[in-house]
């Protein structure tokens, strides 16, 4: 692995054109098709009395998770709300609701509608709300993979482990072939996890679809070096790697990255330090390997919240993950004096997150109030099973 293969990422092409907010379909994506309602005007002056008269009505029949980086105007309805590993755990706890309304996006959808009953529904404001960086890995690229690694006669010393960023169809591949998923929260774990497995045990990870992700847990973590990183580029035959790197390499690193963390930079790290003089810089692991190394703290967005609520009165934090978060921490920490920036210039939110808006979450719940299940996420059972047994593994890591 060499300093160059990790800028590839400012020359990747983004796989998908955005959508019109959900409007539009693309079959390829994991981010489902278009929404089928006729929405509230946003402007609509009664849209925060409409989505509390709706949920009112619904009671303990519906339960509504957040992730942490929806906007304010949806967070506000939320029963719960939390990063991934969080969120996938709180799905369960609700057995008694019927309709799980889950503001984030698709494949958390996926993941609460496989570790929910059969009888929970699963409920995606908008169907367009995907991920990016799940969409870099499809199911047919991952077998692909697979062939490459058994031709290089390593497969079955390969344990893969999934970011939870992926679709279903991915993790039912991990659990497949035994490995786990992970999030941010317990990269490290599931990491220590997947190299005891095996006979006598396993010597490579195939970590998909974050490079990022895998690379800082790897080298910052872990203790290995650059060079036992591989990256693997689905779009080039044979992943563009040798068996011989293959068979030398301790992670193979799938090439995805998260579109949002991936903008920020050295430089937004230099100019913030020299703006903001003592300035603590604190990122998301899917920022890259060099981000991540010129940072002073690094973890999940559960992390971030709990790194500021430690925080003294008077400290100053840059913090480089999506901005509706920075902004609700700035917000919710000023009166603290704790002053609270964004890492870097230029706005950055994650376009899809933002896609679940209150007319959106209005338009569900009002749905769902007169009986009518809309935008339903549902994994065959399949899939299910084996995407069950990779979160399990992951729930159930020490
Ligand atoms: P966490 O929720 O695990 O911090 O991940 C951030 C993210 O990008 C979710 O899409
Ligand atoms: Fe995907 Fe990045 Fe948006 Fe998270 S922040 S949903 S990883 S594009």
């Amino acid at each position: 692995m060499t300093t160059a293969q990790t800028t590839e990422l400012d020359v990747q092409p983004t796989p998908l054109a955005l959508l019109l907010l959900g409007r539009e379909a693309d079959p390829r994506s994991e981010r489902g098709v278009e929404c089928p309602g006729d929405l509230p005007s946003p402007s609509d002056p009664d849209l925060v009395a409409r989505a509390r008269a709706a949920k009112e009505k619904l009671g303990d029949k519906v339960f509504v998770l957040g992730h942490h980086y929806q906007r304010d105007e949806v967070i506000q309805f939320a029963d719960v709300t939390g990063d991934s590993f969080k969120l996938a755990r709180d799905a369960a706890a609700r057995p008694e609701a019927e309709y799980i309304v889950f503001c984030g996006v698709h494949f958390m959808a996926e993941s609460a509608d496989i570790l929910t009953s059969d009888d929970q529904k699963v409920v995606l404001p908008d169907l367009a709300a995907g991920c990016s960086m799940a969409d870099m890995a499809t199911a047919e690229q991952v077998a692909e993979c697979w062939d490459v690694l058994t031709e290089a006669g390593i497969a079955e010393q390969v344990v893969p482990v999934s970011y939870m960023n992926s679709s279903a169809d991915i993790k039912a591949f991990t659990g497949r072939h035994g490995g786990t998923i992970c999030t941010s929260s317990n990269a490290q774990r599931a990491l220590e996890w997947a190299f005891e497995q095996g006979e006598p045990s396993a010597t490579k990870v195939l970590f998909l679809p974050d490079q990022h992700l895998g690379r800082n847990t790897a080298v910052r973590d872990m203790g290995m070096s650059l060079d036992d990183c591989v990256l693997y580029n689905p779009h080039k035959p044979n992943g563009g790697l040798t068996a011989e790197q293959l068979r030398d390499a301790k992670m193979i690193l799938w090439r995805g990255h998260c579109s949002v963390h991936g903008r920020f930079s050295l430089d937004s790290v230099a100019d913030v330090r020299e703006r903001i003089p003592g300035v603590n810089v604190l990122v998301h692991p899917e920022c890259k390997h060099e981000v991540v190394a010129a940072a002073d703290y690094v973890g999940s967005t559960e992390y971030i919240i709990k790194a500021l609520e430690a925080a003294p009165a008077g400290s100053k934090w840059a913090i480089g993950t999506e901005l509706n978060l920075v902004r609700r921490l700035a917000n919710r920490f000023a009166p603290e004096g704790k002053e609270i920036v964004f890492l870097d210039r230029t706005v950055c939110f994650c376009s899809t997150m933002n896609r679940i808006d209150l007319p959106h979450l209005v338009w569900t719940l009002e749905s769902l109030a007169e009986g009518n299940l809309v935008n339903r996420i549902e994994v065959d059972k399949e899939t299910e099973a084996f995407a069950k047994l990779a979160l399990e593994r992951m729930l159930a890591l020490p």
